[in-house]
């Protein structure tokens, strides 16, 4: 699949580490990470010392720094991305961003959730103007190491934040209080159906819809089950203050609808990107 080629990762933090983890039993990967204790138990030779060493050995770069952190690395590769396809999964930069920062380089852009870490992730791709159709071949098939892939408009981005992206947040809180062996039927009696719904209001095919929810709900009982957390503590941990799921987290408290925790998510998300 991925040859020779080297994965370059910009950032080791959660999703980073979560992304190289599974990556490397596949392909050679090379990391830059500017906190030394993330990357401490990683073999010497797959950790890059400067940015510019990472661009040079590298066919493709991840970014996986914080979206406040983006500007700086942006200005620091930006001379040296050559021929890279550049993979971004900062939450609302949307690919045109990258672009004008970066000139006409092909870009990926993903939004993965948090379930990514125990296999069963829901990962929406979308393609910038200048990569190709078989850049995005390449990170679906890479992505699909870490749960269900799905290929979308960027128009759909806020939307795939608001229903893959905090919908674990969603599910943690409404199951807080409920039994291990409920998990499984209050998902497929209750949640899935209303986020297929909510998925197809915010923008989504039948077909689109019922693929998010199943896999949304499918990753976050993975992440129960495989990481032995309590549900608020998993429900807190996607929870970024001022975010997504903080939005639809108070609509679903104040209404108790899912509906509206979604629609409060996606127009959060709408609020957040960076044009
Ligand atoms: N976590 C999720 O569930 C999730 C889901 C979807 C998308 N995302 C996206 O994934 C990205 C990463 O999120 P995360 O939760 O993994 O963040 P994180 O745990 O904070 O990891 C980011 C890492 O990048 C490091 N870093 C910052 N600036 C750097 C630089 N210039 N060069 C190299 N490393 C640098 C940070 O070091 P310091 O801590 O020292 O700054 C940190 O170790 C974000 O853009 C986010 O929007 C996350």
């Amino acid at each position: 699949m991925t040859g020779n080629s080297t994965l370059g990762i910009i950032g080791y933090g959660n999703m980073g580490s979560a992304l190289g983890e599974r990556w490397r039993s596949r392909s050679r990967i090379k990391v830059f990470e500017k906190d030394a204790s993330r990357i401490a138990a990683l073999a010497p030779e797959t950790v890059a010392a400067t940015l510019d060493a990472l661009c040079a050995e590298a066919q493709t770069l991840i970014l996986a720094v914080k979206p406040q952190d983006l500007d700086s690395v942006l200005t620091r590769i930006k001379g040296s991305v050559g021929h890279a396809l550049v993979v971004s999964i900062a939450a609302g930069i949307p690919t045109a961003y990258l672009e004008k920062r970066l000139g006409p380089v092909r870009v990926v852009r993903a939004m993965p959730n948090l379930a990514v870490r125990v296999g069963k992730g829901t990962i929406a791709l979308c393609k910038g103007a200048y990569a190709r159709e078989n850049d995005v071949a390449f990170m679906q098939e890479l992505f699909a190491l870490l749960g269900r892939t799905l290929v979308i408009e960027e128009r759909l981005m806020d939307a795939v934040t608001a229903v893959s992206g905090s919908g674990p947040g969603f599910f943690f809180e409404l199951v807080q209080q409920m039994p291990d062996a409920e998990w499984d039927a209050f998902a497929r009696n209750s949640f899935i159906p209303s986020l297929t719904v909510c998925a197809q209001k915010a923008g989504f095919s039948a077909e689109q819809a019922g693929l998010l929810a199943a896999a949304t709900a499918e990753g976050s009982i993975g992440l129960l089950r495989q990481t032995g957390m309590p549900a608020a503590a998993l429900r807190d941990q996607v929870t970024s203050r001022g975010g997504t799921t903080e939005a639809g987290l108070k609509a679903l408290r104040e209404n108790g609808r899912l509906e509206e925790a979604v629609k409060a998510a996606v127009k959060r998300a709408g609020e957040l990107a960076r044009t």
